[in-house]
């Protein structure tokens, strides 16, 4: 019998040697182990066994028994062992390859313009002055001589938000609020968005403009010219040829609104300037005295001039780029190209 049992053992060492899966394994584990597996089946048997050999039958069956589970054992640990090492070689990752990279931002064209005309307003003595935009109606309108129910108000589109409360339509309203503050002389610059239900190629609900404002004893509308077209030829190049062309805003008087030899066509008439050889810049004139009186300056011996441009529009042509609606699409093949 014992003679059997070494056979048993023998045979399951070498199965196991070449057992290769965990299946095959696990197969071999019950074939022997189980309860009716040959060793289990071996022991069953004990009564064929002499009394005197007994004692020594039992301790050697059991000693087969527990080498034989340690051994299998440590092959399902190796086998383990050996699957996460292959699942560590399939899922390597190459450390040398180049990162993905995050792309640096841009300032945005129409930020650019605006600190480009600060800059150039700023060397002028101008300051930076800023105001809400969501504006009273007092400030966005009345204060500048726009009273409700005038005409002039339809010039202006409106959101609004309460009753008496609105989006600004321009930066205008800054004006009447730095008034309020400062005695002249006032010199100021004053970047910022306003609203107007437009939609279009040339139109966004949202835009920016740059207001001006300057105040003070004897400003006449000799130092307006001076002051625009030093700032124009700073900006579109020295050669820029300019007209001051006669128009009407309710706060100012009188008021002109400045053109620039097109960009584009050089005068000779093209898409961009309809044919007619000039661009719009800016709206312009001296402070009406009646905003004057609002704000509490006398009108005998204050004079002033101001001005509004539309940021999007001079980035538009100074850039040559055709739809305004890119400066809010955030697409960044266009805005790489600033
Ligand atoms: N606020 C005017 C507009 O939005 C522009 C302007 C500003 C005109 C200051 C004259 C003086 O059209």
């Amino acid at each position: 019998m014992i003679q059997e049992l070494e056979e048993l053992r023998k045979k399951a060492e070498s199965e196991l040697a070449t057992a290769g899966t965990e299946e095959e394994i696990l197969t071999l584990k019950t074939k022997y182990l189980g309860r009716k597996g040959l060793l289990t089946g071996i022991l069953r048997n004990i009564s064929n066994v002499t009394p005197e050999q007994r004692p020594l039958f039992g301790k050697r069956s059991n000693e087969v028994k527990e080498e034989l589970s340690a051994r299998i054992d440590a092959a399902l640990e190796v086998l383990a062992a050996k699957g996460a090492d292959d699942a560590l070689l399939r899922e390597r990752i190459d450390v040398t390859l180049p990162g993905r990279g995050v792309k640096p931002g841009r300032i945005h064209p129409v930020i650019q313009v605006s600190w480009e005309i600060c800059s150039i307003f700023s060397a002028l003595g101008f300051s930076i002055a800023e105001g809400p935009e969501v504006e009273e109606d007092y400030y966005n309108f009345e204060a500048l001589n726009i009273p409700k129910d005038h005409p002039a108000r339809d010039m202006q589109d409106t959101f609004y938000v309460e009753d008496n409360i609105v989006l600004r339509t321009h930066t205008s309203p800054v004006q009447v609020r730095v008034m309020e503050k400062q005695r002249p002389p006032v010199r100021i610059i004053s970047p910022g968005r306003v609203y107007r239900p437009d939609s279009d190629v040339s139109h966004t609900p949202m835009f920016h403009q740059i207001e001006g404002l300057l105040v003070d004893r004897g400003v006449t509308f000799g130092d307006l010219k001076g002051v625009l077209t030093s700032f124009l030829k700073q900006f579109f190049g020295e050669e820029t040829t300019l007209r001051f062309r006669p128009s009407f805003f309710p706060f100012t008087e009188p008021s002109a609104e400045v053109d620039i030899q097109c960009v584009m066509c050089k005068g000779a008439g093209c898409r961009v300037c309809g044919q007619s050889g000039w661009l719009e810049i800016l709206g312009s004139g001296m402070v009406d005295p009646a905003v004057f009186k609002n704000v509490g300056y006398d009108p005998d011996e204050f004079t002033g001039f101001a001005f509004g441009l539309g940021l999007e529009r001079i980035a538009m042509l100074k850039y040559g780029i055709t739809d305004i609606r890119l400066f809010f699409e955030n697409d960044w093949r266009f805005l790489d190209q600033f």
